[in-house]
């Protein structure tokens, strides 16, 4: 039950661990938390929410959100649109931007949810990235804005996980397996 072994997989629940929390997956653009995300909560019989999704809903395309508001606008829309996911009674799966953890609020409302960080790399992602386009933070030369960004983001997400996985070369399936015993653990 351990990732690479330069990137084992890290786990202290804290005790938060248990039917009132949510699940949160957290992680660099491309990682995969949607899809994850999706799968988890299937796999749990939970609800699931992508907080990128709710606000393309509510506000339109990121793209264009960035285009009219600047990435503040953005960041706006986002951290209130995470904190009304979060405030949901019920728990479930949410899966987060990758910059939505940069806001203090966020990082707060955190504290009560159980923290996944989804580890990865540049060359997994890569072919992503390039394929999807639609990243306004990564506009311009794709592979070293995500190296820039991972760079300074990555402390931020170490910091608020309970439990990392390296997702590198598992399968989505793979990376389900490999994360619930550690959310079993505390249940
Ligand atoms: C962003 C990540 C995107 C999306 C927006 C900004 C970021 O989500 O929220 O384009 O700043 O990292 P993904 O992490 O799902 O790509």
């Amino acid at each position: 039950m351990s990732g690479s072994p330069e990137r084992p997989d890290r786990c202290d629940l804290g005790g938060r661990v248990g039917p009132a929390a949510h699940i949160v997956l957290i992680g660099f653009m491309a990682a995969g938390k949607s899809v994850v995300g999706r799968e988890l909560a299937a796999r749990r019989r939970l609800r699931f929410t992508d907080t990128d999704q709710l606000v393309a809903q509510h506000h339109g395309p990121i793209p264009e959100i960035f285009a009219a508001r600047g990435e503040c606008g953005f960041r706006e829309v986002e951290a209130r649109t995470v904190a009304s996911a979060l405030a949901e009674k019920v728990p479930g799966v949410i899966s987060l931007g990758g910059g939505a953890v940069l806001d203090t609020g966020t990082q707060q409302l955190l504290r009560r949810a159980t923290v996944v960080f989804l580890d990865t790399d540049l060359e997994t992602v890569l072919p992503r990235i390039i394929r999807s386009g639609n990243r306004p933070m990564l506009a311009g030369d794709p592979a070293r804005r995500w190296e820039e960004l991972a760079k300074a983001r990555r402390p931020v997400y170490e910091s608020l996980a309970d439990i990392t996985i390296d997702t590198r070369g598992l399968t989505v399936p793979a990376v389900i397996d490999r994360l619930t015993p550690f959310l079993n653990e505390g249940a």
